[in-house]
This record gives structure tokens, sequence and C-alpha cells, in this order.
């Protein structure tokens, strides 16, 4: 029915069959008029490879380090609210084919699989997205948790004090729990393989909230919790205040402005992430592809820049390198394959990925991605 599967694209359309409408359009969506989000993507076409010819490009590497840890390409999986309800177990299925690529899995503090499950079902040390709550008794809990379970950085996100609306998550009845209405039963009678699977785990709602929460025992008192809990007072003291609490490594998310990155740089982080949270916040943003450079350009001598958003190809990562990231990360590319096949379609999208940036490298020239820079890129199409 769907032939096979050689680009992102076929996984995506491959989610759309099988994930609820409810959670499919969560993840394929951006906030508001969703500009940014399709400019994420667009930016990237925008920009131009040098294709260099009669070069030995036999041996070729794509392996790189992101924060001191060696990567077997310069790509980790982001993190993504919900990712048990693409696919039951979401979590440990994608840190489970992150852990057999070689790259690292980023657990969201909004998963439905808690810290501990995915710790228990994986061996390589995976990273904690942490959103900062009103309840910094909570927030300590969390750390704690994320200590314990051996996670090796925080990935402090910072572009989400309020949320960005997104227009089809209301529409389609998205919350915690799900508003039932006759056309979401209908849809899930649709997916009985998802229905199926979801009976079969124990893991159905937010295992790092509820149960250690206070008062947060069930979906329905979670809602109200996690609405009240996001918190607009997050400023860089509460940044250097999360950081006296953890002593691992320290990745700041969600820098799109050269200022910020200024800001940044001086907090002492391991890295920063420049990312418009995929076009999920501040619609009208700059789309990240498009401030990478000036980023680099101001503090890349200081502090190691990864970059995510609207990453879909093995081609958009080479870009992203060249512009000067260490590496990236890709949220939708791989939860469509996680959508699509479960672990085996997130490595799936990994594969995917991997072969269009090596041969992407070895077309541009290039055979050792750690080479690759600005002189990869044609001049004209600088969006810098
Ligand atoms: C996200 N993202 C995100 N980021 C974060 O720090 N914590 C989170 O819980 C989530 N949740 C989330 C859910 C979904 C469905 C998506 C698509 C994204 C943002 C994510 O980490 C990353 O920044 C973007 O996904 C990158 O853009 P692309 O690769 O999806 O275009």
């Amino acid at each position: 029915m769907f032939g096979p599967v050689t680009e992102i694209k076929d996984l995506q359309r491959r989610a759309r069959f099988r994930v609820p409408k409810m959670f499919y359009d969560y993840a394929d969506s951006g906030a508001w008029t969703e500009s940014t989000y399709r400019d994420n993507e667009d930016a990237f076409g925008r920009i131009k490879i040098r294709q260099r010819v009669a070069r030995n490009i036999d041996e070729r590497s794509v392996k790189t380090q992101m924060i001191g840890r060696d990567v077997a390409m310069p790509v980790a999986l982001a993190p993504v609210g919900l990712t048990g309800m693409q696919h039951p177990d979401g979590e440990i299925a994608a840190a489970r084919a992150a852990e057999k690529f070689g790259i690292p899995f980023t657990l969201s503090t909004m998963s439905i699989c808690s810290i501990e499950a995915v710790a228990e079902a994986t061996t390589a040390p995976f990273w904690f997205q942490l959103y900062v709550m009103r309840d910094r008794g909570f927030i300590e809990d969390l750390i704690a948790r994320a200590k314990a379970a051996g996670c090796e950085a925080l990935v402090l996100t910072l572009d989400l004090q309020v949320l960005g609306q997104r227009h089809k998550d209301i529409k389609n009845g998205l919350s915690a729990p799900p508003k039932p209405t006759l056309k979401s039963i209908a849809d899930l009678a649709l997916r009985p393989q998802w229905c199926l699977g979801m009976l079969g785990t124990k893991n159905r709602t937010f295992g790092n909230i509820v149960g250690h929460a206070p008062g947060v025992t069930n979906m329905n008192s979670l809602s109200e919790w996690t609405h009240a809990q996001f918190d607009p007072t997050l400023d860089w003291d509460a940044i250097e205040w999360v950081k006296s609490k953890w002593d691992g490594k320290l990745i700041l998310k969600g820098i799109n402005d050269v200022e910020d990155a200024e800001i940044a740089a001086k907090v002492g982080a391991d890295a920063l992430i420049v990312s418009n949270h995929g076009g999920r916040q501040l619609d009208g943003a700059a789309a990240s592809i498009d401030v990478l450079a000036p980023i680099v350009d101001a503090v890349g001598d200081r502090i190691e820049i990864h970059m995510d958003s609207g990453i879909r190809s093995g081609q958009d990562v080479f870009k992203a390198i060249a512009l000067g990231a260490k590496s990236t990360y890709i949220g939708r590319a791989y939860i469509y394959g996680l959508g699509a096949l479960g672990e085996a379609g997130v490595t799936k999208a990994l594969e995917i990925i991997h072969k269009e940036l090596d041969v992407t490298m070895g077309l541009a020239g290039e055979t050792d991605i750690n080479r690759v820079g600005r002189h990869n890129l044609l001049q004209p199409s600088r969006p810098w």
C-alpha cells in the first residue's frame, strides 16, 4: 500500500495512517499561522551546497563528538513530549534505537515513560530535558531522579515560558486526559493496533509527573497542575539556580537570537541549542538555520553550538554543520518513524539521514564531517 521507505516523507505518510489523528496532528503542527513551522524547512532549501568533483572520497566518516561524547553522526534525538502516544512505550523504543545507532536520546519532562522506565530499558546514558516549573521542590526532585538514573546531560529548555497555541490541538480536543468525542472514538476504532499496544503497556500517563508532583495522582489532576506550572518568571537567575543543582553536563535549548546567545555563553553551560522549538512556540520567529551562523560567529569560540528545527534529511544536517553547528537534533523526523513502525521506524529514520549525510558529504568533496565548513556552501545563498 505504501511502497518502500526511502525518505523521511515515507515514514510521515505511514505515521499519519497508523497514529490516532489527535497525536499525529500534535506532532505535525506549529504555533498559530505555522509560518515559522513552514519556514524552518523552506530556509534549508534556500541554502545551496557546492558540488566538488574528482577528489578521492573513498573513505568517509561522519563520526564526531557532542559535549565530549563520541557519536556515530552529528545527530541526537530531540526531546519530544507525549512520544509514548505516537507508539506505545515510544520513549523506550526511541531510546533503544538511538543507543543501537550510537547517538544520544533526550527524554522530555513531558514524556509518557518515566525517567526510571527508560533507564531500566536501556544501557547507554541518555539526556534529560527539563522544563522549569513554578514548584521548585518538584524540579529539585526531578533533577535528583535524572541524576539517580545516570543521565549524562541536562537539556534545559528556555523557550516555553508560555505556550504557543496550536489550533489543531484545540480542535482535536487534545488535553490530559483527552476529551473523547464521537470523531476521536471513531478515529481510535480505525487504529486497533495502536489501541492494543496501549492496553498492553503500563506507560499510559506522564510518568515523570503523575505520582510525583504534589497532589497529581491521576490524569484528571495532571491537566490543571501542568497548566499552572509552566513558569513565566523563568530568568537567567533561575537558570543559574538549576545549574547549581546539577553537576553533570548542561545544555541550554531554545536560543534563537545573538543577544541571548551572548548571555547564554556566560552561564558556563557545555552547549547551547539554536532552536525555535520546531516552530511550535513563537510564530513569526526566524527559521533557526537562518540565525545559526550569526550565533556561531558571536559565541562559537566560547560554547559548543548545536542546532534543531526543520531538519528532515542528511542534506539539512550537512548544511547546519557547514554553517558551524557541532551537531544537530531531529524531532519530527524520528517521531514519524516511531509512529510508522515503532523502534524499527526510528532506526529507519536514522539510517536514511546517515546515508543522505554520508553521500552529500562525499559529493561536496569532503571525507570527514569534522572538516565540513562554510567553504562547502555557495556564497550567493548566504542567509547570514
Ligand atoms: C517538541 N519539542 C520539545 N522540546 C522540548 O524541549 N521539550 C518537549 O517536551 C518538546 N515537545 C515536543 C513535542 C513535539 C511533538 C515536537 C514536534 C517537538 C521540540 C523539539 O525538542 C525540537 O526542538 C523540535 O522538534 C525540532 O524541530 P523538528 O526537528 O521537529 O523540525
